[in-house]
């Protein structure tokens, strides 16, 4: 199915050809979205399609975003696709994560089962199939530490060198190991995150360096079969709400635009009500939903939270997010450490577990069903991002109460779960546990 690159202001409009290795519009600077033309296959044949290919043992048919390859027709064949059997991951039951957000039920779709932990595997086997498409030889990101590990993975795996770049002192040693380990050159620069970004843009244009970071909007495509893999699991009933976190905004735009175009095709009947949640201290999308007039988003300038995967202060795909949001009727919400930190724990206790921006989705929630916004009875799904192991240090800081909240506060450890030291004395011990 032919494929172009489509400039997302309306006003401009500006179409090029899909092997530009351009990220924004050259015309006016906006963002770009992949949109595709040509005859769409029947969604029944589709549904069909796709169900099989669970059953086949081809790389293709296995990755959990290729399997749905016809909604993400950017290639012209698929030798330069780059697979780790990414996506597959499951929708599972959180019963006292439901209790705890005011749900009478809740199911997770838990992106942390992902090949390097989290939801960027669904995009980034896109954007480095792209890249090796366009003959490019290094690749490069700017991270809170997700996107570095998957990027240096899939690059790693397809011969690519992996260029990273990460806020010194702000990402977790989980995410930072998995990259190192996966041979990315890593360089750690003192800024945040929303400067290194700019500071990539314009070495990547000098060095002829592919960016990978989610303004590429082949990694948007790949995140899309996020939610077309969530559809195919619930039989095409689509629940009523979609929570999520939101930092830079990318997978808020990718869920939208799938939901749209899963409606367009006819596998799905209605579009769910998209939940966005922030932190409070890196929140500028919330507070432009708070906005009369919704025009411009105000970057904050020293963003706070120790949910680092979402601590961006000038998300760069906030024009699409506030499109996608708007048109799904869904709202926007912002937590506290605090609120993240004991929904963390939550998900943890139905032995699920995730990261700590995973967990403001709960938290979320809970807000979102006092203030009547979700109904207790809503059907629910919220996207964990991340896996439980990606940051260690704030678990064990929670549980024995040593965690502190950016600007020094104590967080309580409300379901603390602090190890005992015992003496290697099994009356001692037994008495301990109660026999
Ligand atoms: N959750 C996790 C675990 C993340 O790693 C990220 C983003 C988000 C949520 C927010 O997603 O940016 O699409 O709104 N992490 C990026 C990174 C920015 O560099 O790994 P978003």
């Amino acid at each position: 199915m032919p494929a172009e690159l489509v400039c997302f202001s309306e006003r401009c409009g500006a179409r090029f050809p899909v092997t530009d290795p351009i990220y924004n519009c050259p015309t006016c600077g906006s963002l770009l979205e992949t949109r595709y033309t040509g005859v769409r296959t029947p969604a029944m044949l589709l549904k069909t399609l796709w169900r099989g290919r669970r059953t086949s043992n081809a790389a293709l048919d296995q990755s959990g975003v290729w399997r749905y390859r016809e909604m993400i027709p950017f290639l012209d064949n698929y030798e330069s696709v780059v697979t780790l059997r990414e996506g597959n991951t499951p929708l599972l039951p959180a019963r006292k994560a439901a209790e705890y957000g005011g749900l009478d039920y809740l199911t997770v779709k838990h992106q942390g089962f992902n090949p390097t932990g989290s939801f960027k595997d669904n995009g980034m086997t896109c954007g480095a199939s792209q890249a090796v498409r366009l003959g490019m030889k290094r690749v490069a990101c700017v991270s809170t530490g997700n996107t570095s590990a998957s990027m240096a993975a899939y690059s790693s795996a397809a011969g690519l060198q992996p260029i990273i770049f990460i806020p010194h002192g702000n990402i977790s040693y989980g995410k930072l190991a998995q990259a190192l380990e996966y041979g990315a050159k890593t360089l750690q620069v003192e800024a945040n995150f929303d400067q290194i970004l700019a500071l990539v843009r314009t070495l990547a244009d000098k060095l002829g360096i592919y960016l990978l970071n989610s303004v590429n909007p082949f990694r948007i495509e790949g995140q899309k079969t996020i939610i077309v893999e969530m559809m195919d699991q619930r039989d095409w009933n689509p629940p009523e709400w979609i929570v999520l976190p939101g930092g830079n905004l990318g997978n808020t735009s990718a869920f939208g635009k799938a939901l749209r175009e899963l409606c367009e095709w006819g596998l799905i009947g209605k579009v769910p009500k998209l939940a966005v949640v922030q932190a409070e201290g890196s929140a500028p999308f919330y507070d432009l939903m708070q906005t009369e007039d919704r025009l411009s988003l105000r970057a904050v300038e020293h963003p706070q939270t120790l949910a680092t995967a979402i601590k961006i202060g000038d998300p760069v795909s906030w024009p699409k997010a506030l499109q996608e949001v708007t048109l799904s009727g869904g709202v926007v919400e912002q937590v506290s450490e605090q609120e993240i930190a004991d929904a963390k724990a939550i998900i943890g206790l139905c032995g699920i577990g995730c990261e700590p921006a995973s967990a403001a989705t709960l938290a979320g929630i809970r807000k979102l069903t006092a203030s009547g916004v979700i109904a207790h009875d809503a059907d629910v799904v919220a996207v964990l991002t991340g896996n439980v192991l990606k940051d260690p240090d704030y678990i064990y800081r929670y549980h024995t109460g040593e965690l502190e909240a950016p600007g020094g506060a104590r967080i309580q450890p409300t379901f603390g779960n602090r190890p005992i030291v015992v003496p290697n004395d099994p009356d001692k011990i037994a008495s301990l546990l109660g026999d």
